[in-house]
């Protein structure tokens, strides 16, 4: 990518790792088999703030089937607590997913254990059928045996920002998922 597609971000930027048009192409995969998948059923997105924003609202666009969206926002108690599985939920859903065909869209799972405090919310609600997708799994630290039934890339221990992601609350606004200079996060 050129130094202008990189935009404001370009001189913390250290690598893309997959840029605008791959991630548009991925999501469009996706969500092609996810409608394939789900024919006949009305899908329930339960998106989690706020990693997802951007993955959810492509991913949305490119499920060509009937789809309702809601959203969960957790939070850890920082790296010790969240080793132990100590994550707090800070907005419920609004809606009710009993009987529901519940797909929750992450932005990354890298330990597992967010998500598998979501999922033990969620099943606690009796959906009909319950299912991840996420657009980056990293599973070297992996902690919790999960299955994931979309995933968009999976990438090494890296700490990638963009599309959503973020370092400090900044970032999630770019196209594409890149590196940082260590510069960049000191
Ligand atoms: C990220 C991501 C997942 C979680 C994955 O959220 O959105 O929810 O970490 O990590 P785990 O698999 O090790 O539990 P983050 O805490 O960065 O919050 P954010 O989505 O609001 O940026």
């Amino acid at each position: 990518m050129s130094v202008e597609q990189l935009g404001f971000a370009a001189p913390a930027i250290d690598l893309v790792v997959v840029d605008a048009d791959a991630l548009q192409r991925r999501i469009r995969e996706l969500g092609a088999q996810i409608a394939r998948d789900y024919a006949g059923r009305d899908i329930h997105v339960v998106a989690v703030l706020k990693g997802s924003i951007a993955v959810v609202a492509d991913l949305l666009r490119a499920i060509d089937a009937r789809v309702s969206v809601d959203f969960i926002a957790v939070s850890s108690y920082g790296p010790q607590s969240l080793a132990s599985g100590a994550v707090r939920l800070v907005k419920d859903l609004d809606e009710s997913l009993e009987g529901r065909h519940i797909l929750v869209v992450e932005d990354v799972i890298d330990t597992g254990l967010t998500v598998n405090y979501i999922l033990r919310i969620l099943r606690s609600r009796r959906p009909a059928t319950l299912e991840i997708a996420t657009l980056i799994d990293k599973p070297a630290h992996r902690l919790i045996d999960l299955p994931i039934r979309y995933v968009g890339f999976t990438l090494p221990d890296v700490f990638v920002i963009g599309y959503g992601l973020d370092f400090r609350g900044r970032y999630r606004n770019l196209p594409y998922l890149a590196t940082l200079k260590p510069a960049a996060m000191s």
